[in-house]
């Protein structure tokens, strides 16, 4: 039986690159969200999959914003952000919120939140917060939100993202099937 300190000298063989580092992260499954809100009566949003859910009393949810990103600063100076998860069709809208100098809206249908941040038709949730708190760590922002609205539709299904690709049930299967068969 391997003890402990085996254990931990063979962690020690797979070193931490940058790219390893990607790589192993990619591992773990997401959905994808667009973070939206608006300054001085534009919208504004960026894709992230980094969102995930903080405390249950008080209702607080956080997503990592890194600080090169132009969109955050602006969303920052809001107070506040909509997190709109995406469904399995909107893979355009993600791949859309992640590209400099085009206007992300164009053509994108919403309506205003409580909050008066986008909802983007289509989705499969969306959490309405008020930003609580931001935090430096390494080279991005944890912004923590208090949820004050949200809404499901519990009909439609998620958008996902798996090793750097986005995804669905069926491609995942594929995928898999191919890895096992070598
Ligand atoms: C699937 C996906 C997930 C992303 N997740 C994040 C994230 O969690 N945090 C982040 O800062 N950027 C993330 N990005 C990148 C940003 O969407 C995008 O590069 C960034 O908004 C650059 O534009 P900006 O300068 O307008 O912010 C993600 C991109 C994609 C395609």
């Amino acid at each position: 039986m391997a003890s402990v300190s085996d254990v931990s000298q063979s962690e020690h063989l797979e070193e931490v690159t940058e790219e390893r580092f990607r790589l192993a992260l990619g591992n773990f499954a997401t959905g994808v969200t667009i973070i939206t809100s608006t300054d001085d009566g534009e919208s504004v949003g960026m894709a992230a999959n980094s969102f995930t859910s903080v405390s249950l009393d008080p209702p607080l949810v956080s997503f990592c914003a890194a600080l090169t990103s132009t969109t955050y600063p602006r969303i920052s100076a809001s107070g506040r952000f909509c997190v709109n998860v995406l469904s399995e069709f909107q893979e355009e809208i993600a791949r859309r919120f992640a590209q400099r100098q085009i206007d992300r809206f164009a053509g994108v249908r919403t309506s205003e939140s409580p909050l008066g941040s986008p909802i983007l038709e289509g989705v499969v949730a969306w959490i309405d917060c008020k930003i609580e708190a931001e935090h430096r760590a390494g080279d991005h922002l944890i912004v923590v939100g208090h949820v004050r609205a949200l809404h499901v539709e519990f009909q439609r299904l998620p958008l996902l993202y798996f090793r750097g690709q986005f995804a669905i049930e069926q491609p995942i299967a594929r995928e898999i099937d191919t890895w096992t068969t070598g």
